[in-house]
């Protein structure tokens, strides 16, 4: 008995510590990337229709680039076509962790 509630507790201790994980991702999203792509993701703010940014909760748009590729748009900045700089690099601002979760956060948007 002793051994499945210990069973039970890591379980549910490994469950929120994912939660965790999104969680923070989300307060960073709110604080430093809703400005341009929206809370939700959806690119229909202000700053997103003048830089253009794609829909990313759109299925299409989340494929079209892998985790790695997430990361290092946002540690390295974004360029458009003409090489002019659309994305600020957040290298300075976020560390290598706060990427990652961010990164998990944001595949939560897809479909929404
Ligand atoms: C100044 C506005 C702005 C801010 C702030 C911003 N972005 Fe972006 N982001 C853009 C633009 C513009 C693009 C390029 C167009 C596109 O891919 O939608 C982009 C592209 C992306 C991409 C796609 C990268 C790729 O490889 O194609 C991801 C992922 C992303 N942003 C995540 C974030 C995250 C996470 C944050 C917060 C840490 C953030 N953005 C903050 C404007 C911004």
């Amino acid at each position: 008995m002793k051994k499945v509630l210990i069973g039970v507790a890591l379980v549910f201790f490994l469950l929120n510590l994912t939660g965790t994980a999104i969680a923070a991702g989300a307060e960073i999203w709110a604080k430093k990337c809703a400005l341009c792509h929206g809370k939700d993701g959806k690119g229909t703010t202000p700053m997103c229709q003048k830089l253009k940014c794609r829909d990313l909760t759109n299925p299409k748009v989340q494929e079209a680039f892998t985790d790695d590729q997430a990361a290092k748009g946002i540690n390295e900045g974004v360029k458009d076509s003409s090489g002019k700089i659309v994305m600020p690099p957040f290298k300075e601002k976020l560390t290598a962790e706060e990427v990652k979760e961010i990164v998990k956060f944001l595949r939560t948007l897809k479909g929404k």
